[in-house]
């Protein structure tokens, strides 16, 4: 079982290293680690945020844990240089266009979310986010009006199969845990999402136990931190799901707390090939100063057992051992605790 590991900028090393020890630390038996640059620190050291080297480690590795890329002395370059380059990179290159991002409240951790107990104990979705299309990977480019004016543009589009398959993805998902379905767009403005919903309806009538609504993405938006019991399954599209799962972080209690599958149709020896990440960024405010919370890059190796390694069960085990450590009140800056990155690490390996 071959692991590329791509701890990336700012905080990404500091987050993934904890997660390799989770993952060590459960001496599973045949399994590899290989790392890789990513991002600016590649392209500080070969000149690209996505060497050729690092995506053939990819390519050639069972899963990939990524920590995160982005780097503000990075942000003036041309774009085909920023770190941000990378991950959208992996993602197309590896077609992973399925992104999973489970955001729940854990029983009894109510108090670690802003929202009232009541209301943040009926928190449990999962976002479905297409990961490889939509406004993210259209054309885009600067042009001077007739006015002399500078503009900006990008081009928003989903083609039907793109729509389809990210859809079979969210149906089965709510299929499998008897759950809800809101599709997530914004059909009342934008032809993109009007398209999306008339593709999404026809992928409906072949999961006739599956309960699914539309609802508009500002809707979505309000609903996720007035009534988030109304949500099982959201899918949506690259831009909302990539905003709403921020949202639906916060409604949680950190951002650190929120991890990621991204997966695709590829099957390995051992099951589907996946990337997983926490949803955060590199954070440059706290990078270097051993704060950073470790839970969503933990959750995320967790996510990695279960989706491409078939272990259901150390799976639970770590997501469990990271309940625990919340529940004991080992907890990070970012959840108004005092404990560092390693600490919490540390804690959650003596759960196991
Ligand atoms: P961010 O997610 O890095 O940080 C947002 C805020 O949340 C910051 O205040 C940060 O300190 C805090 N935060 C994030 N993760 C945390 C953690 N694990 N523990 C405690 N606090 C945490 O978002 P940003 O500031 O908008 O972006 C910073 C850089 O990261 C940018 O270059 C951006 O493009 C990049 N980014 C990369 C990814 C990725 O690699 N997948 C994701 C998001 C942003
Ligand atoms: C994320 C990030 C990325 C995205 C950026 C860094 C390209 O925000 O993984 O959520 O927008 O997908
Ligand atoms: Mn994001």
């Amino acid at each position: 079982m071959k692991i590329a590991i791509l701890p990336g900028d700012g905080i990404g090393p500091e987050v993934t290293a904890e997660a390799v020890a989770v993952l060590e630390s459960l001496a599973l038996p045949g399994l590899t680690l290989f790392e890789g640059d990513v991002g600016g620190i590649a392209y500080k050291r070969h000149g690209v945020p996505l060497p050729d080297e690092t995506l053939d480690m990819a390519r050639a590795a069972d899963a990939v844990l990524f920590g995160a890329v982005g780097d503000p002395s990075c942000d003036t370059l041309e774009r085909h240089l920023r770190p941000e380059q990378a991950i959208l990179g992996l993602r197309k290159h590896l077609g992973l266009f399925a992104n999973l991002r489970p955001a729940r409240v854990f029983a009894g951790l109510e108090h670690l979310s802003p929202l009232r107990a009541d209301i943040a104990g009926g928190l449990d979705m999962l976002i479905v986010r297409e990961l490889t299309g939509d406004v993210y990977f259209g054309a885009k480019g600067r042009r001077v009006s007739e006015a002399g004016e500078h503009e900006g543009w990008d081009a928003m589009s989903y083609a039907e199969h793109e729509v389809r398959r990210i859809a079979h993805v969210a149906f089965r998902a709510a299929a499998a845990g008897g759950h809800p379905l809101t599709s997530v767009d914004k059909a009342n403005v934008l032809e993109t999402s009007q398209l999306w919903r008339d593709v999404v309806i026809e992928v409906a009538a072949e999961y006739p136990d599956v309960e699914l609504d539309h609802m508009y993405v500002d809707n979505a938006a309000m609903q996720v931190v007035s009534h988030p019991d109304r949500f099982g399954v959201v899918l949506t599209g690259n831009l909302f799901g990539d905003i709403l799962s921020d949202l639906a972080s916060a409604a949680v209690g950190s951002i650190g707390l929120l991890p990621s599958a991204s997966l695709g149709e590829r099957e390995t020896a051992f099951g589907t090939f996946g990337l997983y990440e926490p949803i955060h960024g590199s954070a440059p405010d706290i990078a270097g100063q051993g704060k950073a919370n470790p839970m969503a890059t933990i959750l995320s190796a967790a996510m990695m057992l279960r989706h491409s390694f078939g272990m259901d069960a150390e799976a639970a085990r770590v997501e469990n051992a990271v309940a625990a450590t919340l529940a004991d009140g080992i907890l990070g800056g970012d959840l108004g605790g005092s404990h560092g990155t390693a600490a919490i690490g540390e804690a959650v390996r003596a759960r196991l």
